[in-house]
């Protein structure tokens, strides 16, 4: 294992346990990061293989290497998960998909090295992107983005009503070309009652930036309906996400996939023909336990969903 990349996977005996009762195929690990998950799987179900999906060449390079074990059962591929359906018809061509797991947002290297630029904690490069062969960087974006746009950025990221301050103070002191001159700037544009919230006043700018830069919430929703449509009957699909707004759409989509986009009156019986394709498996989201939290901070705001894909009825 290179030595530098220490992720440690959350919730790894409720993923396991989700992923239990589905029949045999292929496991995908939409987010693969350094293996975690996927050695465990692995590991857990004998008879399943696995496609290993992410979009950060460094943790491709490093699940390679963990999951290399398991010989042939591990395939591991640079990919953005929103390209699933054709890294899973090359890689296992015919085989059912058993299950889809996606682990979102960063692992620990990333947030860790200051070169990757996604942590307010480190000095270096404003980059964040997590495959750094394309698209913007969050430098791109704090240097050319106006006050509106940078204002409802960070509004949808539940910065309220500083947002427009902060949008304001970035405008005002572009060039920003690293993280510790945008903590800087943030630091001075916020208000001194925004500066006494809990956490480091700039944790939501630096979130709001970060998913902005990798499109995290679109490539999400083309994510989950790719993900949602090659699983088998008895398949199922397991989400754990660190952010409001991913949990959201992750609920959204599992209730409409669950509902058939159903549009009659909920205490009415359904004649919209609308057809559901899968079942809901968590009702609320599931929470790491506190023992999981003390040992591991990261894990703290994990919230775990999941749906079963159902057995399509003859028409
Ligand atoms: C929380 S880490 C996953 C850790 C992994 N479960 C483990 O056990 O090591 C999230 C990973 O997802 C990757 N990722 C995030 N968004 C992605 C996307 N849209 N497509 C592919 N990979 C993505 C990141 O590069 C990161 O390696």
């Amino acid at each position: 294992m290179t030595q530098e990349f220490d992720h440690t996977p959350v919730m790894v005996a409720e993923v396991v346990s989700m992923l239990e009762p589905v029949p045999a195929g292929v496991l995908v690990d939409a987010t693969v990061g350094g293996g975690g998950h996927a050695a465990a799987l692995l590991a857990a179900f004998a008879e399943h293989e696995l496609v290993g999906v992410d979009a950060d060449e460094a943790a491709v390079a490093e699940s390679t290497e963990r999951l290399s074990r398991f010989g042939d059962r591990a395939r591991v591929v640079k990919a953005r998960f929103d390209e699933l359906a054709v890294v899973v018809r090359a890689l296992a061509p015919g085989r059912p998909v058993a299950g889809v797991l996606f682990d979102l947002g960063v692992s620990s290297p990333q947030l860790d090295r200051p070169e990757r630029g996604f942590s307010y904690r480190f000095d270096g490069p404003l980059d964040m992107r997590m495959d750094r062969s394309r698209g913007a960087t969050a430098a791109d974006l704090v240097n050319t983005l106006g006050v509106a746009e940078l204002t409802r950025l960070f509004a949808d990221n539940g910065e309220g009503r500083f947002a427009r301050p902060l949008a304001e103070g970035i405008v005002a002191s572009r060039p920003i070309g690293t993280t510790s001159r945008l903590v800087q700037v943030i630091e001075r544009s916020l208000p001194g009652v925004a500066r006494k919230r809990a956490g480091h006043p700039a944790k939501r700018v630096f979130q709001a930036l970060r998913i902005e830069v990798n499109e995290e919430l679109d490539v999400l929703a083309a994510g989950l309906e790719s993900a949602l449509g090659m699983l088998a009957p008895g398949g199922r699909c397991v989400v754990l996400s660190y952010h409001s707004g991913e949990d959201r759409l992750v609920k959204q989509r599992f209730m409409r996939a669950a509902s058939g986009g159903c549009v009659c009156p909920a205490d009415l019986p359904c004649v919209c023909g609308a057809v559901g394709t899968v079942r809901v498996l968590t009702r609320g989201a599931r929470l790491p336990s506190a023992a999981e939290t003390a040992r591991n901070p990261r894990a703290a705001s994990a919230r775990l969903r999941a749906a079963e894909r159902l057995l399509m009825r003859a028409s």
